[in-house]
């Protein structure tokens, strides 16, 4: 069997590479590992790469930064000749950023399989557009791999046969399962100085977050807040760093470092008082490590980190996150506990399934 797997943005290695991983191990499947180039910094991209143990991309289509249209259309350009050429049995693609949706189109339109890993999650948020990215997505694959039960009833509720629907778990708790130790060992070297001290890890975005100037500087004054409490520790997305900058915003307070490793910001989050964010993967992996979560976003598309994790929705609401924190503090944060599945075997079941034999 031939498999293409497609990676672009720094949130999709931490899940092709469990599945990777796993198909190694069978007989007659050859991979083919194709990065679109949509993220393309080394600490947006090549350490991932190194610390994850994937392997080096076979086809880089380098397609840059740009408009939503501008993107995606150029990955659709640049892939389709890859795929032609290629010929797999099925192109697998993670998560929901552009490159996701750009190359499930291009095979859907030449017969070609997908299987979309993380597929069925829905925020029913559609100025978000990730969440148009999974509905699309979902609409063309073939194979809809489910993290977690609402998946499957998003994806029934919208059409999909159930024979097409597998559970198989979170892949992306696969690479923290396997990686957890070795981001615990760590030392200190390189991390923001203070790092091991109580403290809270940021992480900020979404363009409903950082494109509008008075959105923005409301969150950092109430980051500010909390930082009269707690060190804020707050690894910024090049995007972020721009808009700071863009608005002529300050928050010295704050200290502001750039885009950490995998298993540097992985240690990190394990040992964070609190983590506040607006990410999709930390709301996860927050509930997993049992840390508290507050997620600065009205709504998420994984409802579980809420229903059963540790994960609280803030909005952008000062006061909410300001009390919220207090909570933390005072020792009064959520408990949770960890959704079925998310057992650091998501990548076999994937790979079991693939090969037509299921180990679910
Ligand atoms: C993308 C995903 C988002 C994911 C995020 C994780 C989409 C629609 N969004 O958002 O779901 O949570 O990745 O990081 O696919 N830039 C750099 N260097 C890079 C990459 C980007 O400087 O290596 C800057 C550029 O100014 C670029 C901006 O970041 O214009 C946004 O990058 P883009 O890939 O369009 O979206 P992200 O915000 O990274």
């Amino acid at each position: 069997m031939n498999v293409f797997h497609i990676v672009g943005a720094r949130p999709n290695f931490m899940k092709v590479a469990p599945v990777m991983d796993a198909l190694k191990t069978r007989k007659h499947v050859i991979q083919t590992l194709i990065h679109t180039g949509q993220h393309y910094d080394a600490n947006m991209s090549d350490v991932f790469f190194e610390q994850l143990r994937i392997p080096a991309p076979d086809v880089n289509l380098a397609v840059g930064s740009g408009t939503h249209a501008r993107q995606t259309a150029e990955i659709m350009t640049r892939f389709e000749p890859v795929l032609l050429e290629g010929k797999p049995d099925i192109v697998l693609v993670y998560g929901d950023v552009n490159s996701t949706v750009a190359t499930a189109l291009v095979c859907a339109k030449l017969g070609v399989r997908v299987g979309h890993v993380e597929a069925g999650l829905r925020s029913f948020d559609r100025t978000m557009p990730e969440e148009i990215n999974r509905l699309v997505t979902d609409q063309l694959a073939d194979m809809l791999f489910t993290p977690s039960e609402d998946g499957d009833f998003n994806l029934q509720k919208e059409g999909i046969p159930a024979e097409r629907i597998f559970r198989v778990g979170n892949v992306m708790i696969d690479s923290l399962v396997r990686l957890l130790p070795e981001a615990r060992r760590q030392n200190q070297n390189g991390l923001p100085e203070g790092s091991a001290e109580r403290h809270a890890l940021v992480t900020l975005h979404r363009p409903g977050n950082v494109d509008d100037g008075v959105i923005l500087k409301r969150i950092l004054q109430a980051l500010l807040e909390v930082s009269q409490d707690l060190s804020v520790i707050f690894p910024a997305h090049p995007r972020t760093r721009k808009r700071i900058a863009d608005f002529g915003l300050h928050a010295d307070q704050l200290r502001i470092v750039d885009p950490l490793s995998y298993l540097e910001f992985l240690g990190m989050q394990s040992r964070a008082t609190v983590v506040i964010t607006d990410s999709g993967g930390i709301q996860e992996e927050t509930t997993y490590l049992g840390v508290p979560c507050l997620t600065l976003r009205d709504n998420t598309e994984r409802p579980v980190t809420v229903s059963l994790g540790t994960n609280v929705l803030v909005g952008r609401d000062p006061d909410k996150l300001r009390s919220e924190v207090s909570r933390v503090l005072a020792g009064k944060a959520k408990k949770g506990t960890i959704p079925s599945l998310w057992d650091g075997h998501a990548g076999e079941r994937i790979a079991a399934l693939l090969a037509g034999q299921t180990t679910c």
